[in-house]
């Protein structure tokens, strides 16, 4: 078997039946790893995402190191807007930085359209990672238009996105050109890595459990699905993953994806019944019980793995990225034990 489409992952995210669960970790690629710090230790974060060499490199570090079911391209969901020339940065330790937030409708006309050549270096890293991992599939992934604008807006990162959500109240013309600008930008982002051969997409709406469902749909679900509809063409599953969605997941199952990614905070098997579509699930092992000892890690993730059984696909992962003081081979042996479980265990 030499084709990723036909790997344990894609097949889990379509609910088809394979070999072992398959898991990967959101955030695999960073600073867990002493490989990732040591190519890193010279370079800026997002300068690192434009060199083909470096995101090549630590793409395939876990890969590696871990074993996992899927690569996830080295990047970030603020990495579009700096390629296309948006004023930010990421700043270590503290994440995106806008220099001169959206606050008006100049603000949204200041922002750069989608130049596919000025994200030519993103094609290029593809090309290269999919050139060697051979059967195993390479996540391709973008911001979805809310988390991406609620950088934008509050020029930061932001606890309760208060700017964010006066914007979406009181300017509703400035908003929908705001977010229609994004789920252009987002689904053109994600059909780049996919022509260049990823196998599967995953789009990060981290902030978007931060609304109530009726926000939700009318405010945001529509630029989700036009930034997903931009690769329905293409035959590769899509994921849909926030932080703290369990009051949205249903809705947000509906914005054209094939799996559901599940924050910690709902059990896997009454995340299905609220989705209640037969979609594939991923998730959702608490990131911090990489801190407890390992007999606790270890029945926490069978229960997870029991619980992913009742949907019709699962793939392992956390329920959001990896933290940085994560011992690495803490990881390797999660990964080792998730697949080692019996499928009809
Ligand atoms: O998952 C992977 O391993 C692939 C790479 C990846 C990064 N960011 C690299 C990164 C992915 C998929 C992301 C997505 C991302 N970025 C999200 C969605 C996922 C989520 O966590 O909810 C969000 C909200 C961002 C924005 C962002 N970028 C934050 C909040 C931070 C952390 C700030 C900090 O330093 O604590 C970043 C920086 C970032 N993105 C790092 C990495 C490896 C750390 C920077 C460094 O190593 O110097």
């Amino acid at each position: 078997m030499t084709d990723p489409a036909q790997s344990d992952l894609v097949r889990a995210a379509r609910g088809e039946p394979v070999d072992r669960t398959p898991v990967w970790f959101m955030r695999q690629a960073g600073r867990s790893l002493p490989e990732y710090r040591e190519v890193r230790a010279e370079v800026a974060m997002l300068d690192a995402c434009m060199r083909p060499d470096l995101v090549i490199e630590i793409t395939l570090q876990p890969v590696r190191r871990h074993g996992v079911d899927a690569a996830i391209l080295f990047s970030d969901i603020v990495l579009p807007l700096k390629a296309l020339g948006a004023g930010l940065d990421i700043v270590p330790g503290v994440g995106p930085v806008i220099a001169d937030p959206v606050r008006d409708m100049a603000g949204v006309e200041r922002l750069p359209g989608f130049e596919p050549e000025a994200l030519g270096f993103v094609g290029e890293a593809v090309r290269g990672i999919v050139a060697d991992l051979g059967a195993t599939p390479l996540i391709g992934f973008a911001g979805a238009p809310y988390t991406l604008a609620s950088y934008l807006i509050e020029g930061g990162p932001s606890k309760d996105h208060a700017k964010t959500k006066a914007l979406m109240w009181g300017a509703p013309d400035v908003w929908r050109a705001l977010m229609s600008r994004l789920a252009d930008i987002s689904g053109r982002f994600l059909r780049v890595q996919v022509e260049a051969g990823a196998s599967v997409v995953q789009l990060f709406d981290s902030w978007a459990g931060g609304l109530s469902p009726g926000d939700y749909r009318a405010h945001v679900l529509p630029y989700s699905k036009v930034a997903l509809a931009a690769v329905a063409d293409l035959d590769v599953p899509r994921i849909h993953f926030g932080v703290a969605t369990g009051e949205i997941l249903a809705d947000m199952s509906t914005a054209g994806v094939e799996a559901m990614g599940v924050d910690w905070r709902v059990p896997l098997d009454e995340a299905v019944t609220r989705i209640g579509s037969g979609q594939a699930v991923q998730g959702n092992l608490d990131p911090t019980l990489v801190f407890a000892p390992w007999d606790v890690l270890a029945a926490r993730a069978r229960e997870v793995v029991a619980a992913g059984r009742v949907a019709p696909g699962h793939i392992f992962n956390l329920g959001h990225g990896v933290l940085p003081d994560t011992d690495p081979d803490v990881l390797t042996r999660l990964v080792e034990l998730v697949h080692e479980i019996p499928l009809d265990d």
